[in-house]
């Protein structure tokens, strides 16, 4: 303890001089403080600060060999530790680095708590279907509380890229294909990890991720070549960080990809031109497992020390795993390549928030075995993950209002290879998530039908090619009133490096589906997945059709509460879901082209095998109820750069019961200096309506929401003439025209 007591004593002296040393406090402050801690620091401790190193417990990436971590912590080589997990062993590690080492400076852990730490919440793709910015802040809320409960300071989240090509693995921890959607979101979730000050003791520095166009791999293959425009990366890409950013999100993460031939790591112009340049953000950049390093493999560097200079010349202040910075940066510094005021400026951002969380306050604030014992998995924490899960499913088909069912019905077959499975349920990303923990959709029916008989057969495996089990589904489905699939994908088949280049059900589910679907029994198939699928043929053969994700903890409860009513489901689609793999990047949000496709017309933009359409559009989702919309009013025909447009629609519950309805806002610029896509979200709302009720709803409209980087790429809006629509979906709405005028 003597070295902390060193250094806390000088600090004391700051601290009282202060009005209130425990109110949060002002950057000067806390700049005052780094120094007097910098001033102590030589350049090897320095460096320290610089690099983070991987624990031994969770691996999240490739390691090569296992460091010491513990004698580099002593010896002051490391500013950060990920995945080192639980209050008592973060406090064990904690106190080397702060009895043991030279100067006491705690370390900042750093985990991927994705969509939950313990108790585990729909995955992201998932969440974002609730269109419910509350839920989604409380998912992160809850989230923080537990991981910090363990000692977490910190979490690689969220994942805000965008992403419109489902092969890719980790389009699941995204908010799906649309920038606006996904600034809103990106906003909730750093809000809801970082609280409103991050000195309380149960928030989560959050880092948004990954620095950028990471979600546009070329083929959808993780880690593979993007090359895009610059417009492109600006309007598309960029926005859910800048949004992070706005939120006061404290890091970000450097991508894996090259972005047009220079890996992200390295690339100063997008890295530190945009984050510290352009936006001025005072946190820092970390970079990701082993990407400095990678930047040798790409064939952008040509060894370590050059990789090093690259991404510190890029504004990356902390190397994650690799050990590039603490291998070259001291000989960097000596022959003059990096200055150190460079290292100094990455110091000082990681020490200003160490300080910020209070860790030299008190280092172990955040590792409370009590807090960690009461919290993790708490009833309340449960019921929060249950009602989010029962928000984020979208119903995508309910022919004859198969759905809900009748809780008293006598028998219900339930078949399928994730009928009885947890640990998919929890999906890859899932923390300290345990399958133990996990209610299976199996035992989700069970608490709910309670005078049901269930006739449970598996049917399957998710994967193979073995029908041995059809036999035996098909003789239980006969015997039941109706037959519940439950199908989809394994946890193990959405996430980072793990693509998919077939779409469709894995192995034999279609197949099963089809065999269930010639009972001529009511077919509800409820599918768990991490993307979407392309599954035309699920579609038809059954009567109705749940997405349910990978749902988490309380999956099994929530799917559950939909079957029997309890609950009306609300969720719309995040992203596309295509017919067939080949239609790939398929999303609402495209250009006319000058042939757009009329009819059977030959020379026109489309597939002579498949239609242009997808199988279920972005925005889709069906409740229990019906709701019916009026024409859209405008309050003027035109507006100018001044004035604001108002767009009201009034939308009624036709049908039987109580529901919410996600209702969406699109606009179109008809004609751009750079031609515009035919449909662009601009705002959308939910809406409780009891059935019968009727309410109106309005959205407004300004020149800053028609604005988009013109020719001369200045961001800006053009005169002319616009559509606006409001609707159920991209593909259902209503539809009005108004003009932008000049201001005279
Ligand atoms: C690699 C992933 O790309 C990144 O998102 C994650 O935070 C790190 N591994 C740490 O696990």
């Amino acid at each position: 303890m003597k070295h902390l007591t060193f250094l806390l004593a000088a600090l004391m002296i700051l601290s009282f001089s202060c009005e209130n040393a425990k109110k949060t406090e002002s950057q000067d402050q806390i700049a005052e403080k780094v120094d007097s801690v910098m001033a102590k620091m030589n350049l090897e401790e320095k460096i320290g600060q610089l690099n983070q190193l991987p624990g031994r417990g969770v691996v999240t990436g490739p390691l090569e060999s296992e460091q010491d971590y513990i004698t580099e912590i002593k010896k002051g080589h490391v500013g950060s530790m990920l995945n080192v997990n639980s209050a008592s062993y973060t406090r064990k590690v904690q106190k080397v680095a702060v009895e043991e080492s030279r100067l006491g400076i705690p370390l900042l852990f750093g985990y991927d708590v994705i969509h939950g730490y313990k108790t585990i919440f729909p995955v992201p793709l998932g969440e974002s279907a609730s269109w419910d910015m509350d839920a989604i802040k409380k998912s992160a809320r809850v989230a923080a509380q537990e991981a910090t409960a363990a000692g977490q300071h910190w979490t690689f989240a969220p994942m805000v890229d965008i992403s419109r090509d489902p092969r890719w693995g980790r389009i699941m921890e995204g908010a799906g294909e649309d920038p606006y959607l996904g600034t809103k979101v990106a906003k909730a979730r750093v809000n809801g990890f970082q609280g409103e000050n991050l000195n309380k003791h149960n928030t989560l520095m959050a880092c948004a991720k990954h620095f950028a166009a990471y979600g546009a791999p070329i083929a959808g293959k993780d880690y593979n070549t993007v090359n895009m425009s610059e417009r492109k990366f600006r309007e598309i890409h960029i926005p859910p960080l800048k949004a992070a950013k706005e939120a006061g999100v404290s890091t970000f993460m450097s991508s894996f990809n090259e972005l047009n031939g220079i890996p992200m790591t390295g690339n100063k112009e997008k890295l530190k031109g945009i984050i510290k340049d352009e936006w001025e953000h005072t946190g820092f950049i970390l970079s990701d497992w082993s990407s400095v390093h990678e930047m040798v493999v790409h064939g952008y560097a040509k060894d370590n020390s050059e990789a090093a200079k690259l991404a510190m010349d890029a504004g990356v202040d902390m190397d994650m795993v690799d050990q590039v910075y603490i291998d070259e940066l001291q000989s960097l510094v000596e022959s003059g390549e990096i200055k150190k005021q460079q290292i100094n400026e990455s110091v000082r951002r990681i020490l200003r928030k160490k300080f910020e969380l209070g860790l030299f306050e008190d280092p172990y604030k955040y590792c409370d075995t009590t807090r960690e014992n009461e919290i993790l998995l708490s009833k309340e924490n449960r019921e929060a993950a249950r009602d989010v899960a029962r928000e984020s499913m979208v119903l995508l088909k309910n022919a004859d209002n198969t759905l809900p069912l009748d809780t008293d019905i006598s028998s219900m077959a339930l078949i399928g290879p994730l009928a009885k499975s947890k640990k998919d349920l929890i999906g890859t990303w899932s923390a300290r998530g345990n399958e133990k923990h996990t209610v299976s959709f199996f035992e989700g029916l069970e608490n709910t039908f309670t005078n049901t008989t269930i006739n449970y057969v598996k049917g399957c495996e998710i994967e193979g090619s073995d029908k041995a089990g059809f036999d035996n589904a098909i003789r239980a489905a006969q015997k039941s009133d109706v037959i519940v699939a439950a199908v989809g994908e394994k946890a193990m088949m959405s996430g980072e490096a793990l693509c998919r280049a077939h779409l469709d059900l894995p192995g034999v589910q279609k197949q099963l589906i089809t065999k269930l679907a010639q009972l001529n029994k009511p077919l509800i198939v409820v599918l768990f997945n991490g993307r979407p699928l392309a599954i035309p043929e699920v579609d038809k053969a059954a009567d109705a059709v749940l997405e349910a994700w990978l749902p988490g903890t309380e999956g099994g409860n929530a799917v559950a509460d939909i079957l029997s009513g309890d609950y009306n489901p609300s969720g719309k689609l995040p992203v596309t879901f295509p017919r067939t793999v080949g239609q790939v990047p398929i999303y609402y949000s495209h250009k006319n082209t000058g042939r757009p496709k009329q009819g059977d017309s030959r020379y026109t933009s489309r597939y002579i095998n498949t239609p242009n359409t997808p199988l279920y559009p972005f925005g889709y989702g069906l409740s229990f109820t019906n709701f019916k919309y009026s024409d859209i009013q405008l309050n003027k025909d035109s507006i100018n750069f001044n004035e604001t447009l108002k767009i009201t629609t009034d939308i009624k519950n036709t049908g039987d019961y109580e529901g919410e309805e996600i209702i969406q806002l699109y606009i179109r610029d008809m004609v751009g200096s750079v031609t515009r896509p035919v449909k662009e979200m601009k705002g959308f709302k939910k809406v409780s309506l009891e059935n019968g009720e009727e309410k109106s709803v309005t959205f407004e409209l300004t020149a800053d929401d028609l604005a988009y980087y013109t020719k001369g790429m200045e961001y800006k809006a053009e005169p002319g003439n616009f559509k606006v629509f409001v609707g159920k979906s991209s593909q259902n709405v209503q539809e009005a025209d108004f003009k932008l005028v000049k201001t005279k």
